[in-house]
């Protein structure tokens, strides 16, 4: 379903969802447990945001005879964003195994919220299939701009999954990218004064590694 205020928001609002969101924000739990939660997440988003795969018709031999079913026609790639998109990736790879993974390394400075580029690794025919581009936390959006504009230098169709999202950057995807779908389990209330997302669940790199 797209919330309201945003066409490019498609919120995955399953009570399954819901409940492991609500453990991952808790800040009572554990690296462990949010690496695993995370993963539970992205996997129930996954069943969603693959609706629009493209098909084809195949026959099979069963047993007992042939069988049309259908199967995925282009090659599919994550982008995860480094780091914390590496905590979405392995959810994502449990349902579509054939995936290709390329990366992006980008960080936010932490005096002015600017994304920061410092790694890229695409597999060259990147735009021969769908690509998710995935980062549980969409705050300004500078990040996820940055990202979205480099995959469509390379000619990219991209979907955005991610876990939280919040109203600047949804609207900076909308002004920059309206061609990209975010698919989002939550959309928060607002940033704080250091672009973070309340409520938010914090830092998901240092949350999903430890790092803090
Ligand atoms: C976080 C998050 C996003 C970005 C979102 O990464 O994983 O990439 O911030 O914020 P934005 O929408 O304002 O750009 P972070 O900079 O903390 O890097 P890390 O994953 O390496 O910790
Ligand atoms: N990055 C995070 O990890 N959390 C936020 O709330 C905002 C950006």
């Amino acid at each position: 379903m797209s919330a309201s205020r945003f066409p490019n928001l498609f919120l995955l609002e399953h009570p399954l969802i819901r409940h492991k969101l609500t453990l991952v924000r808790d800040a009572r739990t554990p690296s462990h447990e949010f690496r695993r939660l995370l993963g539970d997440i992205s996997a129930l988003m996954t069943f969603e945001t693959c609706r629009h795969l493209p098909t084809e018709e195949v026959v099979v031999r069963t047993p007992m005879g042939d069988a049309r079913g259908s199967r995925i026609s282009a090659p599919v790639t994550l982008v995860p964003i480094l780091r914390a998109g590496i905590g979405m990736t392995d959810g994502l790879l449990a349902l579509i195994p054939e995936a290709r993974v390329g990366h992006l390394g980008i960080y936010r400075d932490e005096e002015t919220a600017r994304p920061v580029s410092y790694y890229s690794k695409l597999p060259s025919d990147i735009a021969a299939g769908p690509v998710f581009l995935i980062d549980p936390m969409l705050a300004t959006g500078g990040s996820a701009a940055f990202a979205a504009t480099e995959l469509k230098k390379v000619g990219c169709r991209v979907r955005m999954i991610c876990l939280v999202a919040a109203p600047p950057g949804v609207e900076r995807m909308l002004r920059e990218h309206p061609d990209v779908p975010i698919h989002a389990a939550a959309l928060d209330d607002r940033l704080d004064e250091r672009s973070y997302i309340v409520p938010g669940l914090g830092d998901a790199g240092d949350r999903i590694f430890g790092t803090r």
